[in-house]
Formats: structure tokens, sequence, C-alpha cells
């Protein structure tokens, strides 16, 4: 495939094993570039992150999360969270769409980069929720839809899939 953007995508894949090296705080850096560049209803862009580097905390969040396990030997942690009350309008509707499309750009800049990442989910198990609002210290109006465990990859030799289905597509009507 004879382009970038559409290798990065057609090849990325959620990545659950880790080496325990370090994510280097330039590329977090880049990532968080990636996915504030995401499009959002009327531009209100209702997302905060927290990025995380420590061990211990990233531990906590490791114990605290039952499908998240994978932050055990992960260099590093974004939290995408949500803003509903950042307008009056669009953000209380739209900020999961808003902030999962930040998330995509941030899996998409972290393959781009070389580190493999996968989308926990917190919202919208209150439990969830509630621990990683607790462990961050992270405001009760701000909710934290994901935990993007990041780190250099245990298996490099990972092989992408081919999801494509052709019964999804409904050329011109259904
Ligand atoms: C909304 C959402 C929630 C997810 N939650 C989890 C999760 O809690 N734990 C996990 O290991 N993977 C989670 N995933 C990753 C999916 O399991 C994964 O994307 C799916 O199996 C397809 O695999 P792929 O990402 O390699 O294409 C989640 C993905 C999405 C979009």
């Amino acid at each position: 495939m004879n382009n970038d953007l559409l290798n990065t995508i057609y090849t990325r894949r959620s990545v659950r094993t880790f080496t325990g090296e370090e994510v280097k705080k330039e590329d977090l850096s880049t990532m968080l570039r990636a996915g504030m560049a995401a499009p959002s209803a009327v531009n209100i862009q209702p997302w905060a992150f927290v990025a995380v580097t420590d061990r211990d905390t990233l531990d906590k969040l490791c114990e605290s999360l039952p499908f998240a396990k994978m932050l055990d030997k992960a260099g590093a942690a974004i939290i995408v969270c949500g803003i509903p009350d950042k307008d009056d309008t669009y953000a209380k509707d739209y900020w999961v769409m808003d902030c999962s499309a930040a998330t995509q750009n941030i899996l998409l800049a972290a393959h781009a980069l070389g580190y493999g990442a996968v989308w926990t989910a917190a919202y919208v198990v209150e439990e969830r929720v509630k621990s990683v609002r607790n462990i961050l210290s992270v405001p009760e109006n701000i909710i934290p839809l994901n935990v993007i465990p990041i780190g250099v990859p245990a298996n490099r030799d990972a092989k992408p899939v081919d999801k494509f289905k052709e019964e999804n597509i409904h050329w011109e009507k259904w």
C-alpha cells in the first residue's frame, strides 16, 4: 500500500502486551496533538486528556480496572475525558462521539510512531469512571471515557486483520 495514512489505518490493531519500556514524552505529545486534531460537533472540542507515565499511578489504574490489566507493562496511558458542560447545546449530546474521534486519532498516532495501544472502556461503567476519577483527581463535571494503555509492543509480528466485509455496504440504497 503506497499511502502512509491508509497503511497506518489498515495495520492498526489493539495491542495488549507490552515490553515495559518507556514511552517518550515527545511521542505522547504527538499523540495528544493528533487527538486534538479530531473533528467535533460545531468544533466545541469537549475533551481533556490526562497523560500518565508514573509507574505507581499506572499500577493503581491497573489494580482497579478489570479490563485494563495490560497497564502492568504499559509505559504510559492517555485518559480521554469528555466535558459535557463545555457549551449549552452541543457538548452534552455529542461529547462521546467527539471524544471517540479523538481516541481513534490517538490510537493511530501511537501505531504510526511504532507503539501499541488499546482502547479500554471507562464510561459507561460507573464503577470504572469512579475509580479513574478518584485515582487521577478528575473533576466531577468531567467524564473519563476511556483509558488507553500505550507501550512498546511485546510481539512485533502480530499480523493486521482485514475486517472489510462487502455485506456491510449498501451502495446508493439499503
Ligand atoms: C468502545 C470500546 C471499548 C473497548 N473496551 C475495551 C476494553 O475494556 N478492554 C480491551 O482489552 N479492549 C477494549 N476495546 C478494544 C476492542 O476489543 C477491539 O478494538 C476489538 O476487539 C477489535 O480489535 P482491533 O482493535 O485489533 O481491530 C474496546 C474498543 C472500543 C471501541
